[in-house]
């Protein structure tokens, strides 16, 4: 047994079977003053009080956390981390003024991330991805959920498939992998539209199924990628493979992609930076967890989702990176947190609570990971000395980490 002693607050403590937090319940976050935690085999075993805190010679390691907070590592339920490269000319594009839809109607974007994956091997693709992992680690994320979508043929996207299976299985974090064919058209299926969501319908989700390569299944549902109803034709055949869907929608234009996620039960739909009171009405009493990611917002200058307006209506809202090489190249947890506080004005337990139970719903991990609960994963942040959990989003480039036990 390991035992965290002296922590100044321990916090994100949530009891056993609450797995999302809505509307008010977003404002509380729960503490304790003086704390102690212990862990075994890599679960939380308990916590409390320092008055109640186990004799030190019990434990095979004590760490002193004074002055330090300790809280559960963030979850990032939407990335695109299985990628090739790097699309800087892109960012200079945009810099001179094309927009995001602008480079991917000219073959740019993802198409362009498409080819070169498909001329890198698949052990240099998982060094990649594996260095990204590594890099969000020690950002603060215990939890990945991670997307095919840079393959866009069969070949291609079961091997982005395989490289996150080979992640999941070698790295300390908890990797979920989601099928993200229909992320744009293949380039061999320019005008073909048709045939291609064929492909992914009756070719792809049978062999990923098969394969045991994917939990979720995904579509970028949005002006100029797919419509509702070749959504609706991908989402019925994930479906009926086990595949559960999540949804991209909303990014580019008011897609309908949320009315369509809820109907078929999604996990969560994300993006959301065009919203009216439409989509909040489909999110009402759904399983489905609204997600936005300010990261995407920020680097493309785009608005940010109406985070504040769907609490207020008594949604949930999930924060998540979304790093990916185009819209958003960053797995920085701590700073989502701070967009969220600082451009979505949540308030800095609103957002953490976005970026830990709620983004781990979103991502079908929350009976084990996103809170400080007996028996869930013991990954937890041990901060530097800070004056409390606002300090984190406020300051928010100043390191803030001392230790990460995952
Ligand atoms: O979530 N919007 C669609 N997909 C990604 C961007 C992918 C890319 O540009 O490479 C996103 O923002
Ligand atoms: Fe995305």
């Amino acid at each position: 047994m390991k035992l965290i002693v002296n922590i100044k607050e321990l916090v994100g403590i949530l009891p056993e079977g609450v797995v999302r937090k809505q509307g008010s319940e977003m404002d509380d976050v729960t503490s304790i003053g003086n704390a102690f935690l212990s862990f075994q085999d890599g679960k939380i075993t308990d916590f409390g009080t320092m008055d109640d805190c186990p004799a030190e010679e019990t434990a095979d390691e004590v760490i002193d956390a004074s002055g330090r907070l300790v809280m559960p590592m963030f979850c990032d339920s939407h990335t695109h981390i299985c990628y090739a490269g790097s699309r800087e000319q892109e960012f200079i594009d945009k810099i001179n003024g094309l927009d995001y839809a602008q480079i991917a109607a000219r073959g740019g974007g993802i198409l362009n991330s498409a080819d070169l994956l498909h001329r890198t091997s698949e052990e240099d693709l998982y060094d990649q991805t594996m260095s990204r992992v590594r890099e969000m680690i020690g950002k603060g994320s215990g939890a990945i959920e991670i997307k095919s979508g840079y393959g866009l043929s069969t070949e291609d996207e079961l091997k982005m498939l395989r490289v996150i299976k080979k992640v999941r299985e070698n790295s300390p974090a908890l990797i979920k992998a989601t099928f993200l064919g229909a992320h744009a058209i293949g380039r061999a299926y320019s005008g073909r539209r048709d045939e291609y969501v064929d492909l992914v319908c009756k070719e792809m989700i049978p062999a990923v199924a098969l394969g045991g390569l994917a939990e979720f299944v995904d579509v970028f549902c949005d002006e100029g990628f797919f419509t509702p109803e070749e959504t609706e034709r991908i989402l019925e055949a994930g479906s009926s493979h086990g595949l559960v869907p999540k949804i991209h929608a909303n990014e580019l234009a008011c897609s309908g992609g949320v009315q369509v996620g809820t109907a078929f039960n999604a996990l969560s739909v994300d993006h959301l930076e065009r919203t009216t009171q439409a989509e909040i009405e489909a999110l009402q009493d759904k399983k489905t967890m609204p997600t936005m990611l300010p990261g995407s917002s920020f680097f493309l200058g785009m608005p940010y989702g109406k985070a504040k307006e769907f609490i207020a209506d008594g949604l949930g809202v999930a924060l998540a990176s979304d790093y990916n090489p185009g819209s958003s190249p960053s797995g920085d947890m701590r700073f989502v947190m701070a967009l969220g506080c600082i451009k979505m004005r949540l308030t800095p337990n609103q957002a953490f609570n976005a970026c830990t139970v709620n983004s781990a719903y979103a991502m079908g991990v929350s009976d084990v990971a996103g809170s400080i609960t007996r028996g869930k994963r013991a990954s937890l942040i041990i901060t530097k000395p800070v004056p409390s959990l606002a300090f984190i989003p406020y300051c928010h480039q100043t390191p803030f980490i001392e230790r990460i036990i995952i």
